[in-house]
């Protein structure tokens, strides 16, 4: 029997770590799946995803700049989709219908929770950032039952705007939006979800949001420690952690939706972390 094809589709794409993740989780789970990447036009994503399907293809990762428009495209969203507002899998149900689901907001919660043993109920966190990235996460956040979740963002009406839409999943967490300057008070966890590394700048957060109980996560990724990690211990965090685990924990969540098979994820967050 042939491998079944999966990809993910982006642009740029040469970057990204999804095939070498999924090619190990297939190695591991002896999934018979083959995994590659996609550069698609930045006007052509539609053609490109069903070009795939059409060629027979199960299932697709998205990643920037097309989850938005994998949530436009889709035919059924799964309610964490629906949500999240943008898509990062796709796949097509037994009617052949084309399903969007999103699976970073898991991932996320399931690297803090089991590979960070981070403690999220009861937590005062703060998220910064109001973009896609950020409310994918939003949900998966406020379902571990946090005292306080405070978004802070440059544009202090998109963080109000978030704090809207999200207002009937806080349940008994207090849940607030402010500029990057109010918060003056220690966190629990800090997530960082903005973009502003990209431009080599850092959200000018005062200082005392952080202590040494201060969990800081960056979503972002790199070989080295993230600009925003690298000020969080100058001052004072001691646990900082990048995005690396959390886009290996959506990729095993991308993979148990399509094969019903979840992999086992630390000794491919340490292959990958080494190499
Ligand atoms: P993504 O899909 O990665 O979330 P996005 O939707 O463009 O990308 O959102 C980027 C986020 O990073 C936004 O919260 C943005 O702030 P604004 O809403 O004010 O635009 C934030 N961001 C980008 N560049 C930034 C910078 N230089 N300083 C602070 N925040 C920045």
């Amino acid at each position: 029997m042939s491998n079944e094809l999966y990809a993910v589709v982006g642009h740029p794409i040469n970057h990204s770590k999804s095939p070498k993740i999924h090619s190990q989780f297939a190695q591991q789970t002896g999934e018979p799946i083959e995994y590659t990447a996609i550069q698609a036009p930045l006007d052509g994503f539609a053609v490109t995803v069903r070009q795939f399907f059409e060629g027979g293809g199960k299932g697709l990762n998205v990643t920037v700049p097309f989850k938005e428009q994998a949530w436009e495209l889709a035919d059924c969203r799964t309610a964490r989709a629906e949500k999240a507002g943008a898509a990062n899998t796709l796949y097509q149900n037994n009617e052949s219908k084309l399903v969007a689901d999103n699976t970073d907001g898991h991932g996320l919660a399931r690297d803090l929770l089991s590979n960070h043993g981070v403690r999220l109920k009861g937590a005062r966190i703060l998220v910064l950032g109001s973009g896609g990235a950020v409310r994918g996460i939003l949900s998966p956040m406020l379902e571990q039952h946090p005292a306080s979740l405070t978004i802070a963002n440059r544009t202090v009406a998109k963080a109000e705007a978030l704090a809207t839409l999200f207002a009937d999943e806080a349940g008994t967490a207090t849940l607030s939006a402010c500029g990057f300057e109010e918060p003056d008070q220690p966190f629990d966890l800090i997530i960082n979800g903005t973009s502003a590394s990209l431009q080599g700048d850092l959200p000018p957060l005062c200082a005392n949001v952080i202590t040494a109980d201060t969990v800081v996560y960056d979503m972002m990724y790199a070989s080295h420690t993230t600009p925003f990690n690298q000020w969080a211990l100058d001052n004072g965090a001691i646990h900082v952690f990048d995005g690396l685990g959390m886009l290996i924990e959506q990729a095993a969540e991308s993979f148990q939706v399509w094969r019903g098979v979840r992999p086992e994820t630390v000794t491919v967050i340490d292959a990958m972390r080494n190499g």
